[in-house]
């Protein structure tokens, strides 16, 4: 089992290392900001359908190409769409292209996404540092036989986003003038916005926003060692706060309005790394 996804791990990495070169930094973007790879300099990209053996991404908004170029003289690569659990797709194949990060260099994630409010004093637009998650889905990407290759049978996920990176984020924020909430956020599989009666839950247990992504590659991230930096776009109040319908328009539409704010953060970011 282990083997075959080895190899094609490595077949992957060559594809894409064969096109876009390797990268120290990597960026994951979320529903609605897929946008920012305009930032990139000397920009290359590749399509996930030629990777051999990569998932093709199938939810609206996320576009499915890998690209790869330099930002404040960094190598970054970024994924323009990221593969969910609500796709069909076994959770090796979700966290695939983490290891293929690991495989092309990759020493620093940062991963974003789009989610839903739990937390009331959040308000659509806003930005939030992830300190923590919760992961409600009952899945686990680690789960079968480990990948000794990458990481420990049990790896510690006390601290599963950077400190380091947290504290870069929060004081890129404050020189920027940039709002940036703090918080948990809850991973529910989807592909269903949760019912009011489940945000209920997720806030007894703590969490101050939900979506359906980012866990599963946070902990592949840190199973194979990488410094993790999560922020979510708030795009929408969870079910049952407003008394209104959730739309993945509407969570690509606000994801589209934040971006400029949240193109300055991660540039900020990246130029601190
Ligand atoms: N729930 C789950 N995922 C989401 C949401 C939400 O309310 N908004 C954006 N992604």
């Amino acid at each position: 089992m282990n083997k075959v996804y080895l190899e094609k791990l490595h077949t992957a990495a060559n594809a894409i290392e064969a096109a876009c070169g390797r990268a120290d930094i990597a960026v994951i973007l979320g529903s609605g900001l897929g946008q920012y790879v305009e930032a990139l300099e000397n920009v290359t990209s590749i399509s996930y359908a030629d990777i051999p053996g990569f998932p093709v991404s199938t939810a609206p908004g996320h576009e499915g190409r890998w690209y790869a170029g330099t930002l404040h003289g960094k190598r970054v690569c970024m994924m323009q769409g990221r593969f969910h659990a609500y796709e069909g797709y076994d959770m090796r194949e979700v966290t695939m292209p983490i290891r293929v990060m690991k495989l092309l260099g990759v020493q620093t994630l940062i991963v974003t996404n789009a989610a839903g409010g739990v937390n009331t004093a959040y308000v659509p637009g806003d930005l939030m540092l992830m300190t923590d998650f919760l992961n409600m889905s009952g899945k686990n990407p680690l789960t079968g036989p480990n990948l000794d290759e990458f990481g420990v049978r049990f790896p510690d996920m006390s601290k599963p986003y950077s400190p380091v990176l947290r504290e870069i984020a929060l004081v890129a924020s404050q020189k920027l003038g940039i709002k940036l909430q703090s918080g948990i956020y809850c991973w529910m599989n989807g592909p269903c916005y949760e019912s009011p009666a489940e945000i209920r839950m997720t806030r007894i247990l703590g969490a101050d926003a939900v979506g359906m992504s980012t866990v599963p590659e946070t902990i592949v991230a840190r199973h194979c060692g990488m410094s993790v930096l999560g922020i979510s776009c708030i795009t929408n109040m969870a079910a049952g706060i407003l008394d209104q319908q959730l739309s993945h328009q509407e969570v690509m539409d606000v994801g589209a309005q934040t971006q400029t704010k949240f193109r300055a953060l991660i540039d900020a970011v990246i130029a601190e790394i």
